[in-house]
C-alpha cells in the first residue's frame, strides 16, 4: 500500500463532552449511570477527566500533528437550568478554542451529542415538538458566544442511533420502546436541524461571518443482503437501509420526509448541509429483520465487522443525494490497538482513491473514554488510558496516524511498519 492523501485533505480526531469532560452530573447520561445501565459501570461523571486535563490533552494532540478536531458542548453544563446560562462554562470553552487554534487545530463544534439537560429531559426532551424551541435558544446562545472563534457546525449526532436505541429499542436513555415515540424524535429532529442549520448560519452573518459550514454527522451503516441473489434478503437490506439511514438522510439534508418521519412546518424541500458529516463504522448483513456481522468476517471487539470498502458506498450514495464536501466526521475501532493503523489506514486509502471530495478524516477517537453504555470497556483511542489513574500513552497507532499527517499519506514502509497485522475475526480474538 503507497498513497498520498487528497490535496488539502485535514486529518483530526473526534470526540464528545460527555464521553471526556467528566464533573457532570446534571445530564441524561449521568441519570443513565446513576440507574444502572453502563455494562462496567463506570461513570461519566469521571469519564477521562478532560475538563482538569484539557491542556494536557491539547498538547499531546498537537505533538501528533492533529489538523483539526471535532468536539461538543455538553448542553446541561452550560444551561444547567432552564433559560439560565453558565457564563463561566461559556467562558471554559472560549478558552480551550483559543487554545487550539493557537495550535492551528480547526475546530468544528457538535451541539448536540447524545446528552440532553435533566431539566430538558424531565420535558419530553425531542419527544415533544415545542421543545425544539429549547434547541434553538441554546444554538443560539452558543453561536453568540463561540462564532468568532467557530465557523464550522454540527447540529446534531447521529440523530438515528438516538432515536433508534433510546425510543424503539429502549437500551439508550430514556429506555423507551416505542414506535410513534420513535416517529415524533425523528420528526422533531428534523425539523431541528433544519431550523439550527438557517439559524446558524444567520447567527453569525449578522456577527460579520459569511464563511460558515453547517451539517450533521450521520451515522450510515453500509447493508449488504446476506446472499446478493436472494430476494428476501436484497429485500429485508433495502428496507434496513431506508429505515434506519435512508429516509432520514433525505428528510435532513433536503426536506424530503417519508414515513415514518411525519410532518412538520420546518420540515419543508430545501438544501440543509453544507458538508456531509458521515460517521462510518461497519456493515450490516442482511438476511430477515435482523441484521448483523457475517460468519467468519473481520471484526471488532464490539463484533463489528471491518469492512473498508463501505466508508466509500455510503459516501457515494450520500454525495449522489446531494453534492457536497465529505466530512468523515467519526471511523475507529476498538479492541487490541494491533490492527489499528492497518484499519485506518485502509479506510483512508479507500476515500483518497474514491474520486470524491473528501475535506476531512476525524477519527475516533484522540485518547480512550467513556462510550456510553459500553462505559469504559470499549477502547476506541490513538492513546491509550490508564484507569483510574488517569494516564495518557500514545499508542503505536497514534504514531502512525503522526507520521500519515507528517507525510501526508501512507508510504510502503509505513504500512510494512505499522500494518502488517491480521484482524481478528472472531469477537474473542478482538479483546
Ligand atoms: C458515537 C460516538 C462513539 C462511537 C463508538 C458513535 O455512535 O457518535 O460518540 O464514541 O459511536 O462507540
Amino acid at each position: 500500500m503507497n498513497f498520498p492523501l487528497k490535496p488539502g485533505m485535514l486529518l483530526g480526531t473526534a470526540t464528545a463532552a460527555t464521553q471526556i469532560e467528566g464533573g457532570d452530573q446534571n445530564n441524561s447520561w449521568y441519570d443513565w449511570y446513576r440507574r444502572g445501565y453502563i455494562k462496567d459501570n463506570a461513570s461519566p461523571e469521571t469519564a477521562t477527566e478532560h475538563l482538569k486535563r484539557w491542556r494536557e490533552d491539547l498538547e499531546l494532540m498537537s505533538g501528533m500533528g492533529i489538523q483539526c478536531c471535532r468536539f461538543s458542548v455538553e448542553w446541561g453544563r452550560v444551561e444547567p437550568e432552564d433559560g439560565v446560562f453558565d457564563e463561566q462554562a461559556i467562558a471554559r470553552c472560549r478558552e480551550e478554542i483559543q487554545a487550539m487554534a493557537e495550535q492551528g487545530i480547526k475546530p468544528l463544534l457538535t451541539l448536540h451529542h447524545f446528552s440532553n439537560p435533566m431539566w430538558l429531559e424531565e420535558k419530553g426532551a425531542f419527544a415533544v415538538r415545542d421543545n425544539i424551541t429549547y434547541f434553538l435558544r441554546y444554538v443560539h446562545k452558543m453561536v453568540e458566544s463561540l462564532g468568532d472563534l467557530v465557523s464550522e457546525y454540527i447540529t446534531i449526532n447521529e440523530p438515528n442511533v438516538y432515536a433508534f436505541n433510546g425510543y424503539l429499542d429502549g437500551s439508550w436513555p430514556p429506555g423507551k420502546r416505542n414506535p410513534l415515540d420513535l416517529a415524533r424524535v425523528l420528526t422533531n429532529l428534523t425539523a431541528a436541524h433544519i431550523e439550527a442549520y438557517g439559524l446558524i448560519r444567520k447567527t453569525r452573518l449578522k456577527m460579520g461571518y459569511s464563511d460558515t459550514k453547517v451539517g450533521f454527522a450521520n451515522h450510515l451503516c453500509s447493508f449488504s443482503p446476506k446472499d446478493p441473489k436472494n430476494p428476501l434478503h436484497r429485500f429485508w437490506a433495502s428496507r434496513a437501509e431506508e429505515l434506519f439511514q435512508g429516509n432520514l438522510t433525505r428528510a435532513m439534508c433536503t426536506g424530503h420526509a417519508a414515513f415514518p418521519i411525519g410532518r412538520h412546518p420546518s420540515i419543508v424541500p430545501g438544501r440543509y448541509c453544507d458538508f456531509h458529516g458521515i460517521n462510518y463504522y461497519t456493515r450490516s448483513t442482511v438476511s430477515g429483520p435482523a441484521n448483523g456481522a457475517a460468519e467468519g468476517v473481520p471484526v471488532n471487539s464490539l463484533g463489528w465487522e471491518i469492512y473498508p470498502q463501505g466508508i466509500v458506498e455510503v459516501c457515494r450514495k450520500a454525495y449522489q443525494l446531494l453534492p457536497r464536501p465529505i466530512y468523515i466526521t467519526e471511523n475507529g475501532t476498538c479492541g487490541a490497538d494491533a490492527f489499528r493503523a492497518r484499519y485506518i489506514a485502509e479506510h483512508l486509502e479507500a476515500l483518497c482513491g474514491s474520486g470524491l471530495p473528501v475535506e476531512r478524516y476525524y477519527h475516533r477517537g484522540f485518547c480512550d473514554c467513556w462510550e456510553w453504555t459500553e462505559g469504559t470497556s470499549a477502547r476506541f483511542g490513538l492513546v491509550h488510558v490508564e484507569y483510574p489513574s488517569q494516564r495518557r500513552t500514545v499508542k503505536p497507532s497514534g504514531e502512525f496516524y503522526r507520521q500519515v499527517i507528517a507525510q501526508g499519506g501512507v508510504s510502503e514502509e509505513l504500512y510494512r511498519q505499522y500494518c502488517g497485522v491480521s484482524y481478528p475475526t472472531a469477537r474473542e480474538d478482538a479483546v
